[in-house]
């Protein structure tokens, strides 16, 4: 059994540090900094100033945040950082603090802007705005404002109510923007970070995930060593790129488990037995478990209680498997290594931290120990979701994997509003690969979130057929746009699209006579409806 294990390896070399102030924009800059080729990483602005050049950033953003740098207990910073020699670009909060911090005036003078708002440019050639209309749409959410840069400063830009909307000081190379430039409706935002990265903090534009995948592999190959790992396969994109990369860095040592608890869509479970295992060479073992999950389901209607059932029986099934690979693959040897896809938001969001590297798998199974400590590899720790798309690809992973929609750990099973049963779950899937196809067909894949189908499995309503009177289930649609999946809005399908979805829905899937379609955002709404 290994000992207490090393945290996954730091990887970072030219890193741009994110302090976050607690809004919701830091995940956004830091994936747009990343779109321009350069790594960044979100730090809380409660980390200690010298923690933070300790990681000998590059430069340092800070993000927006709460409404007012005087409101009480309003989170603030160790000046330090100014004097760093680091460059530094604030935005909105950010920007607000570097104000009052440095020397400038940040007041209440009723200038509230929220949205979309001109910018005007005073200084056409500036380090952030050379090349950029002197008038560009920009999105703004403030309160207080700047009205006068501190000392050392040039304003470079402002808005009607608004005399300071940004300022540079190359000397110093401090800049900041009182709008968000990570947003999309500040058009030229995209360019004024780049115009930061680049021109201001002299980065040259070079990450990129061929040179994740290279990291990732090495530091795979010095964590596992000549031990063995296993991953357990769910059959959506992270799992998959998690696997393929840890396959393409260790091969044979790693064994896979696909638990296939018959609440998968059409097609899905032969996506990952074949399509998957053809293209990474990877070695799989498909524990059929669809009886055991139903049998477990039986009779059960409430949401909660089938997700407990489910999770459940999941742990209970894939360390059956556990057990067997290690009497079986491994010769009795430890498995020491369990790959997960874990992402990036989901390690910002537990607190950050360089990973709880350690994990304990109870099992009674005969002549195994009781407990069996297993150190992760969590590949993607470092990735967006965007991003673990671009390395599926780039490990040459099937298209239908990588582009794959978010889709829920428990399956259908918690779309059908109702008991799950099988003849329920075969109609589900038939009405939702048709969905799924004429998304396709239409090319809508990439303008929507997911599209949950859902079957109203207790609900009955009456409709007409041929001569024939029916008496069948409605099942709805659920297309959403959204960035996170925290907030969504409905899509907005062409109506062509929802006409054919409905026809071949209505006469293809016996039992079916109604679709309907689910016009709520979320919140109030939830994306799924359980
Ligand atoms: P809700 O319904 O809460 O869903 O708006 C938000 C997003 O999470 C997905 N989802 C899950 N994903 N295990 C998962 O891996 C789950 O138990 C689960 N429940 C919901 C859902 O599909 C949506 O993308």
């Amino acid at each position: 059994m290994p000992a207490a294990p090393p945290a996954a390896p730091d990887t970072t070399t030219d890193v741009v540090l994110v302090v976050d102030f607690g809004a919701q924009y830091a995940q956004l800059i830091a994936r747009r900094v990343r779109e321009a080729r350069v790594y960044s990483e979100i730090v809380p602005s409660t980390m200690p100033v010298a923690e933070m050049l300790a990681r000998n950033p590059r430069a340092i953003i800070l993000s927006g945040g709460p409404s007012s740098v005087y409101a009480e207990g309003a989170p603030t910073l160790d000046r330090a950082l100014f004097e760093a020699g680091v460059p530094v670009f604030g935005m909105c909060y950010g920007f607000q603090l570097m104000a009052t911090m440095l020397g400038g005036t940040v007041d209440d003078n009723g200038a509230r802007e929220y949205g979309r708002t001109p910018l005007s440019v005073s200084k056409a050639g500036s380090t952030l705005f050379e090349g950029t209309p002197t008038e560009q749409p920009v999105w703004m959410s403030h309160g207080d404002a700047c009205s006068a840069a501190p000392e050392g400063f040039t304003v470079t830009a402002s808005t009607d109510v608004v005399p300071v909307a940004a300022f540079e000081n190359d000397e110093k190379k401090l800049y900041g923007v009182q709008y968000h430039p990570e947003v999309m409706h500040s058009t030229h935002g995209q360019q004024v970070l780049e115009h930061f990265l680049y021109r201001g903090a002299g980065i040259e534009p070079t990450w990129t995930t061929t040179n994740v995948v290279e990291e990732q592999i090495a530091l795979i190959r010095e964590q596992v060593g000549t031990k063995r790992a296993i991953c357990g396969l769910s059959g959506g994109v992270d799992s998959a790129v998690a696997a393929a990369l840890v396959q393409k860095a260790i091969g044979s040592q790693l064994t896979c488990v696909y638990v296939d608890h018959g609440l998968m869509r059409k097609g899905e479970t032969e996506q990952v037995e074949k399509d998957f295992v053809a293209a990474t060479g990877v070695k799989l073992r498909v524990v059929d478990a669809e009886k055991r999950f139903l049998d477990a389901l039986a009779g059960v209607s409430d949401p909660e209680q089938k997700r407990k059932i489910i999770g459940r029986e999941f742990i209970r099934v894939f360390e059956q498997a556990q057990a067997e690979i290690i009497a079986e693959v491994a010769g009795g040897e430890d498995v020491a290594f369990l790959v997960q896809g874990t992402l990036y938001p989901d390690v910002v969001e537990s607190g950050g931290g360089t990973g709880t590297a350690n994990i304990k798998s109870h099992h009674n199974v005969g002549g195994l120990p009781e407990d069996i400590e297993f150190q992760l590899v969590e590949p993607l720790r470092q990735l967006f979701k965007d991003e673990v798309r671009m390395v599926g690809q780039e490990l040459g992973l099937p298209e239908e994997i990588v582009q794959r929609q978010p889709f829920p750990g428990p399956g259908l099973g918690i779309r059908i509003v109702g008991e799950v049963t099988k003849e329920r779950l075969d109609l589900l899937r038939d009405a939702d690969a048709i969905a799924r196809e004429e998304l396709t067909a239409a090319g809508l894949d990439r303008d929507i979130w997911q599209c949950p189908v859902v079957l109203l499995a207790d609900v009955r309503s009456v409709g007409v057929q041929g001569d024939g009177r029916t008496y069948g289930h409605p099942v709805v649609l659920r297309p959403v746009s959204s960035e996170d999946a925290m907030t969504a809005d409905w899509s907005r399908l062409p109506y062509e699209t929802l006409a054919k979805i409905s026809t071949r829905i209505t006469n293809e899937v016996a039992d079916v006579n109604r679709v309907v379609l689910d016009v709520t955002s979320k919140p109030p709404g939830t994306i799924e409806w359980e």
